[in-house]
């Protein structure tokens, strides 16, 4: 057999470990490209089940294509019974938002009253992207002792999430802000969940288990997990007049600015241009820009501080900034922060799941033993 000579690459980082037509980071030129297209150009534009469609099908869908597509999602929003013991469950204790999403997406294998049993993968798929949100806004509202909502029939993907959240149905700028976001985030390269996801499916394993497992990795403060401190410090802020002797205080304490730097974008994120229009348009929809000036203003000043305090380090807006500003403009507390990226992500993991499915090679890398050598066994009573 033959010995291996690859090296050691800790964090896999510049390993490439897939093929994809499914997005494209360019770190450099900060561009990020989803199925071919800008993410500027289909985020703004694409409902949300346009873009579904786009990356389990790799084509835009005709009018047609479109309403049966819509059609065969919203026929899956209900949840399993099963599911919802197990968010009543989850109520009980209060339950992290994210933990409970993971417990009850497991639960998803489990099928509904009356429901046959799936043999289509798709199907399986599309009952995922539907449940989602019905999880994560039923969650929300029996942990603050409301009744559950059945999806609203007439609406949308985006607007019911949004309807079932909140109890009202939802104005077209908010709709399109929710769009938006969900467009924004719905793949992003070989990230950490993705690549999850993407291995469990390589063992031919099921559908649900690679996104349980994909969840799983969202969760951590390194990937999905910390979006929250961005808005807190802009709070925290208050007036733009403090920003500089704020965030020079944070810089001189040897602090990170929350919202800013990225592994791969060394230029503006593409996602925080796109996030901080929407969210422009959100709150200018809502009459009161205060709180988005002040969001510039700190955004202004950060990036100039971090390029005194940092100089030749490129530190420059991310997505979590305007992630943070356009959801709670949208009246999200920050708990349901990481829960709604992954009602978004849900679909670029699946999607690379077809991908790896089609092609696929179990994904096994090695490891370079660095443990002792040569030892022998010494019997329990003489140790
Ligand atoms: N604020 C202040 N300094 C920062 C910084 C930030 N947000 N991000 C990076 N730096 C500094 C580091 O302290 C380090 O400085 P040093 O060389 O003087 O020690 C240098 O920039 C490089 O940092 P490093 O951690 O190697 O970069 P990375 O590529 O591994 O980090 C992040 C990427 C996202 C982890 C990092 O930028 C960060 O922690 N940002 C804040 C958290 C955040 O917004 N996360 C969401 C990401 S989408």
């Amino acid at each position: 057999m033959s010995q291996t000579t690859t090296t050691f690459v800790p964090g896999l980082e510049d390993v490439v470990a897939a093929q994809t037509r499914l997005s494209s980071v360019d770190g450099q030129a900060g561009q990020l490209i989803i199925a071919g297209f800008p993410v500027e150009e289909l985020a703004s534009q694409a409902t949300f089940e346009e873009t579904v469609y786009l990356l389990w099908h790799d084509a835009l869908p005709t009018a047609e294509q479109l309403a049966a597509f819509t059609q065969s999602l919203a026929a899956q929003h209900t949840l399993p019974r099963a599911t919802l013991a197990l968010l009543e469950a989850a109520t009980r204790q209060k339950a992290p938002v994210m933990d409970t999403l993971r417990m009850a997406a497991a639960t998803l294998s489990l099928r509904a009253e009356g429901e046959a049993p799936s043999a289509d993968p798709r199907r399986d798929a599309l009952g995922l992207v539907a449940r989602f949100p019905t999880i994560v806004a039923a969650y929300w509202r029996l942990l603050h002792g409301e009744k559950p909502l059945v999806p609203h029939p007439r609406l949308g993907h985006a607007a019911n999430y949004l309807y079932m959240l909140f109890g009202k149905v939802p104005s077209a700028e908010r709709t399109r802000g929710m769009e938006t976001y969900l467009n924004t985030i719905v793949d992003h390269g070989l990230n950490a969940s993705t690549f999850t996801a993407r291995v469990i499916i390589s063992t031919q394993s099921d559908l649900v288990s690679a996104i349980v497992g994909a969840l799983g990795a969202l969760k951590g403060p390194l990937h999905g997990g910390a979006p929250g401190p961005a808005l807190d410090m802009v709070f925290e802020i208050g007036e733009a007049a403090n920003a500089e002797p704020y965030l020079r205080r944070k810089l001189e304490q040897g602090e990170r600015l929350m919202g800013f730097g990225h592994r791969v974008y060394k230029v503006r994120d593409p996602r925080a241009e796109v996030l901080s229009a929407a969210a422009e348009r959100l709150y200018r929809s809502d009459g009161d820009m205060g709180l988005y000036h002040l969001a510039r203003q700190v955004e202004q000043t950060a990036v100039a501080l971090l390029a005194e305090y940092k100089p030749g380090r490129n530190l420059q807006t991310n997505v979590e900034f305007y992630t943070a500003l356009l959801l709670h403009g949208l009246g999200f507390s920050t708990a349901l922060f990481t829960p709604t990226f992954a009602i978004g992500r849900v679909v670029g993991w699946i999607a690379h799941c077809f991908e790896q499915q089609a092609l696929n090679r179990l994904i096994r890398p090695q490891s370079v033993y660095v443990g002792a050598k040569d030892r022998r066994w010494i019997p329990l009573a003489q140790r």
